[in-house]
């Protein structure tokens, strides 16, 4: 399965989600692929040596036709390999402008190495040039990593609508798979602080709109998470015990709870439901 981990807002924890989420799907047995489609090469550098530079990267195989199996390393977590990000990838646009079928260049590219994975993971870059539409088009289906800040829901109000746009457009029915809330700050250290209230009422509105297509499962903003990439390591490896590392092997568990299940989203869905929300009932 390719999965389009997207959302044109930047730092939304894209980078975050697919590393720390191919990990946890990795070490749950699943034989995953992180894609890093992203020019700034964060995922690259979050499981990646920077001191030796991959041979091949993603940008050689969109742009110059070096098979993705050339370009494929392993890292150190066991059943994750990468395929590295590159620089070039800035210049996707130009390069491809006039290029037939430029849409479908990833599709077409992975397509001989995805039957080799169980889940294809995709960071995307935060626009929806080019790039970001090639992943869509080559995924089963696409996850939305969103912080629950200031404009938040009114960004998620306009990627829906792009990727809407891209359907008619294209003629084809892309499949979201979820929306993971990330960064939430846990209650017990600012339980009467304005951001905490901030959060709780976009969390509460993201509900209430989208349903079951939130994840239940939401990250909580942990240094143990942010300090993970500067080491190379997943926030599993460097801070195994962490609050971040528990709550990305829950969501693992969620997403293939979801991957495997076929959805049941119907109108009668759409109501709020239990979650991981890092503040009790009685706090709300
Ligand atoms: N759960 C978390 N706890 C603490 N820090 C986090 C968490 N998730 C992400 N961050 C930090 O927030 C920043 C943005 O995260 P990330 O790079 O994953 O976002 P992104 O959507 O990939 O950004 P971009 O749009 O630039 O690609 C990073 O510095 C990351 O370390
Ligand atoms: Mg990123």
């Amino acid at each position: 399965m390719i999965v389009a981990v997207i959302n044109n807002k930047g730092g939304t924890g894209k980078t975050t989600v697919s590393v720390n989420l191919g990990a946890g799907l990795a070490n749950l047995g699943h034989r995953v692929l992180l894609v890093d489609l992203d020019c700034q090469r964060s995922a690259t550098r979050s499981v990646s040596d920077s001191s030796t530079p991959p041979e091949f990267t993603s940008a050689d195989v969109l742009l110059h036709g070096i098979p993705a199996n050339d370009a494929v390393v392993q890292t150190r977590v066991r059943r994750l390999d990468l395929l590295p990000g590159g620089m070039e990838l800035a210049h996707t646009d130009l390069v491809l402008a006039d290029v037939p079928g430029r849409e479908n260049r990833l599709r077409d590219s992975l397509a001989p190495i995805a039957s080799s994975y169980d889940y294809i993971l995709c960071d995307c870059a935060p626009s929806l040039s080019m790039l970001p539409v090639n992943t869509l088009l080559a995924a089963d289906g696409y996850l939305v990593p969103l912080s629950p800040e200031h404009l938040a829901f009114e960004g998620l109000t306009s990627l829906l609508e792009a990727v809407h746009l891209i359907e008619e457009g294209m003629e084809v029915e892309l499949k979201m798979l979820g929306i993971v809330l990330t960064m939430v700050t846990q209650v017990r250290f600012s339980a009467f602080h304005p951001e905490v209230r901030d959060q709780r009422e976009i969390i509460a509105r993201v509900q209430a709109r989208y349903g079951t297509d939130v994840f239940r499962t939401m990250i909580t903003r942990d240094p143990a998470v942010a300090r993970a990439p500067a080491s190379a390591l997943t926030v599993a490896e460097a801070a195994p015990k962490s609050r971040g590392a528990r709550d990305f092997s829950a969501l693992a568990s969620e997403f293939l709870e979801r991957t495997h299940t076929p959805s049941q989203m119907n109108e009668s869905d759409m109501t709020p439901h239990s979650t991981n929300m890092p503040f009790g009932e009685d706090d709300r």
